[in-house]
């Protein structure tokens, strides 16, 4: 695509940015639907944050996706803030409004519960799920699953004042449960997810049982290199329904691209495999 003057423009801010696969997915939505923009890796240290998110509006750009380091700055820093990411506690979608304001939001659980709506439809979202691990992505997952109401969420983290911060926190269906006890837990689940980097590539695998989760379960994971990981083998291997974790990835950026480009992209085989391509 060859840009006009009148190219809007987004991208990623990030610290490093050079792994991101969100230029290559924005990329693919952009060249497919002929549109006049341009979604840019930013590399912005962690000092230069305010300014470098203060510039956007300077620049005439349409907003930023925010990600790792800066996901709990950007909450700080924008001038409007969703209900939803004020839960969680991070940003990682900007919009610049037409006066010049910058709008957060998080959308990491609407990806996460669309990438089951999408994968696996059917999932027992009445029954109780395990989340494995409690740090910014378990937030973003807990908060989604508290509001699509599923009646039991059990928190399992290797150190345990972690889930119980949590489970004091969001109240309701929270509950923590012991790291030893990850594979005496899965009863009755639905759903078991796994929030922790055990599992991508260069870190340990996740060791757990995975007999008590009832035949029907799904058990989905955020890691996404690998596309497989252990646990997904695992439970494919004991007849599970496994959902990838970059199913994910993909259906969190829908937000953003519509509000920035003024297109609702669709998360395609195609635009999957593309991604792919490159992990
Ligand atoms: P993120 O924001 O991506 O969730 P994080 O806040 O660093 O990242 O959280 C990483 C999660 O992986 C935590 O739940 C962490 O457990 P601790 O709270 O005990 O640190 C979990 N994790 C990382 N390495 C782990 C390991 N070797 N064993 C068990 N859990 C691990």
């Amino acid at each position: 695509m060859i840009l006009t003057g009148k190219a809007k423009l987004a991208g990623v801010m990030g610290w490093p940015v050079s792994h991101s696969r969100s230029p290559r997915l924005h990329g693919y939505w952009l060249r497919d639907y002929g549109i006049d923009g341009a979604y840019l890796p930013l590399s912005v240290a962690p000092e230069n944050f305010t300014d470098a998110l203060r510039a956007l509006p300077l620049l005439g750009f349409s907003g930023t996706n925010v990600t790792v380091p800066h996901k709990e700055a950007a909450l700080a820093a924008v001038d409007i803030v969703d209900e939803n990411a004020q839960r969680i506690g991070a940003v990682n979608t900007i919009v610049v409004q037409e006066d010049g304001r910058l709008a957060g939001s998080n959308t990491d659980g609407f990806g996460f519960v669309e990438n089951l709506a999408a994968s696996a439809s059917d999932w027992a979202a009445d029954r109780p799920v395990v989340v494995l691990g409690a740090g910014g992505a378990s937030r973003a997952i807990i908060v989604a699953l508290i509001d699509i109401g599923v009646p039991e969420i059990r928190i399992c983290n290797r150190t345990e004042s972690r889930a119980a911060a949590l489970a004091d926190e969001f109240g309701g269906p929270c509950q923590v449960v012991p790291w030893a006890q990850r594979g005496s837990c899965q009863d009755d689940a639905g759903l078991l997810v796994n929030t922790t980097t055990l599992g991508m590539t260069g870190e340990a695998p996740l060791e757990i049982a995975l007999e008590r989760l009832p035949d029907d379960a799904v058990v989905t994971d955020l890691v996404y290199v690998p596309l497989m990981t252990p646990l997904l083998r695992a439970a494919a291997e004991r007849g599970l329904r496994v959902v990838d974790g970059l199913g994910m990835l993909l259906h969190q950026a829908r937000p953003g691209f519509a509000a920035w480009f003024g297109r609702e992209p669709e998360v395609t085989y195609a635009l999957r495999q593309f991604v792919i391509e490159d992990l």
